[in-house]
């Protein structure tokens, strides 16, 4: 009898896109995934530890399972992903009912761990410090190939949207930051790789592909022969190679790495989305460099003063963090003033939160009071729905291309990923939401805003035109057109 599995996803794209490919690994295995944990024969939580806050989520979920385990003590509970690797045996000992632990490095390895905890005793795969030593890279990164190679796609059984990744990990070692701990080294997957994923994303239906990385435009693959691919020319590569592909986005770009040859080609394809996920954490010079990020105010400046010169219409979204170690009024005002100038479409704003093992942990202290977090958060995001307001308001009266993900209804239902991500799940759809009939639709320009309009639900996974008539906060109201 298949045995059946639940999976819950916490955290980024990485973590969403891990989750799938987990999951079509067990489903090769006879596994059936379920909506009902209580039912499930194995538990599995994909974590995140970017915050404090993901991480209660999951304890708190953990507890609950207690009772669940002594119940039906034959269930197997695995957490997957970052927190998996962040706490390691620590869970093991918080959470005696834990069977699995597995690393974001090592899931390829899941299927087996799963058999074998099945037969008994408990199983572990974390990569642990030590990948940062050559030797051990080179494996890893293999073993991670082949995770991604297993992706199963049958013809026309795509959804709409997809992830492809292009990098995993990160070596930036931003301070505050636990994902270059969790998800280890940087390495770059060959591009003939990513083409072949997208080309037959295509083929099973994909109509826009989202290319993964935690710093994306640093992608640069060294050939055996001493070429490298750099960024731009993936880009250039894939767009050329996917001619069928109406949209190619990519997410997250550092600001220090982007270059003027990826703005040339995002200028000239037209297939690629003027879109750009830049996070700048900061507007004080003082606090990025607390934070290790590697450029200036000014320098982020130009490189959005680059970008809108070479395309007028570039949405871009930002980061930030509020209430970093020794930040004061000035530099969060600085903050404030950056959002201004950038015009940012939107930004993902979080109070800082300290990361076990962190250098901003080690190094500095954690001294701006939570209140005062909050404040500054909620400034924050005042400035940016002002900034959001007066960009959605000169859309009015536009026609665009959008990306139809579905009723808006059942867009919220199924948590969309990018739905979420963008935070507007529970907050700007709430209110259409909660009156919404079916035919009710939500979708996505190029640039990544959020309309809603009245249409067919069989338009789900088209891109229609869409004249915009009403600007609201996070969204926009349309009306289609034939
Ligand atoms: N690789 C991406 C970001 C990954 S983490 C990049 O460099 O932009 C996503 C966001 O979480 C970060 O941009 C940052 O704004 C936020 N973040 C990361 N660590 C945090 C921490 N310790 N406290 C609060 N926010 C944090
Ligand atoms: Fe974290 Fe910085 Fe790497 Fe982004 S670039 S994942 S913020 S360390
Ligand atoms: Fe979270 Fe790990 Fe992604 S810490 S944000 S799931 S890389």
């Amino acid at each position: 009898m298949a045995r059946s599995v639940y999976l819950e996803t916490f955290g980024c794209q990485m973590n969403t896109l891990d989750s799938e490919l987990v999951l079509g690994q067990l489903r090769a295995q006879g596994y059936q995934a379920v909506d009902d944990c209580q039912q499930a024969d194995v538990i599995l939580y994909n974590t995140c530890s970017v915050r404090d806050h993901a991480e209660q989520k999951v304890r708190s979920r953990l507890g609950e399972l207690r009772f669940l385990k002594r119940k039906r003590p034959g269930m197997i509970i695995g957490v997957l992903g970052c927190m998996a690797e962040r706490e390691g045996d620590h869970l093991l000992h918080k959470y005696p009912h834990v069977d699995v632990l597995c690393g974001p490095a090592e899931l390829d390895k899941l299927p087996l761990l799963l058999h074998n905890a099945a037969i008994g005793g408990r199983q572990v795969a974390l990569m642990g410090r030590g990948v940062r030593r050559s030797g051990t890279r080179q494996a890893a990164e293999d073993n991670l190939e082949m995770l991604d190679l297993s992706r199963s796609m049958s013809l026309g059984q795509s959804p709409a949207q997809a992830y492809v990744r292009v990098t995993r990990g990160c070596d930036k070692f931003c301070s505050y930051c636990i994902v270059p701990f969790t998800r280890g080294p940087e390495v770059h997957r060959p591009p003939q790789n990513i083409i072949d994923d997208v080309k037959r994303l295509v083929a099973a239906g994909a109509r826009e592909v989202t290319l993964l990385g935690q710093t994306v435009n640093h992608y640069a693959y060294q050939h055996g022969d001493g070429r490298t691919t750099g960024f731009a020319d993936l880009l250039y590569q894939i767009h050329e190679s996917a001619t069928d592909l109406p949209r190619l986005r990519f997410v997250t770009s550092f600001p220090r790495d982007f270059t003027i040859q990826t703005l040339q080609v995002m200028r000239d394809c037209r297939r690629i989305c003027r879109y750009l996920h830049l996070p700048a954490q900061s507007g004080s010079n003082r606090v990025l460099g607390l934070m290790n990020r590697g450029y200036t105010v000014e320098q982020y400046r130009d490189l959005i003063d680059q970008a809108r010169s070479s395309m007028s219409d570039v949405s871009v979204a930002s980061d930030f963090i509020a209430g970093f170690p020794s930040e004061t009024d000035d530099d969060h005002a600085a903050s404030l003033e950056l959002i201004r100038y950038c015009g940012f479409k939107n930004s993902f704003i979080f109070k800082y939160s300290p990361r076990p093992g962190t250098a901003a942990v080690r190094r500095l202290k954690d001294d701006v009071p939570d209140v005062v977090k909050r404040r500054r958060n909620n400034q924050m995001l005042a400035v940016q729905a002002e900034v959001s307001a007066q960009l959605n308001q000169a859309m009015v009266g536009q026609s665009v291309r959008v990306l139809v993900e579905g009723s808006s209804k059942l867009a919220q239902k199924a948590g969309s990923p990018s739905l979420v991500q963008l935070g507007v799940a529970g907050r700007g759809l709430a209110a259409p939401l909660a009156t919404a009939g079916p035919s009710q639709l939500v979708g996505r320009t190029g640039g990544d805003q959020i309309v809603v309009f009245d249409g067919p639900s069989a338009l789900a996974g088209q891109i229609v035109n869409v004249r915009i008539i009403e600007a609201r906060q996070m969204t926009l109201v349309g009306e289609l057109q034939a």
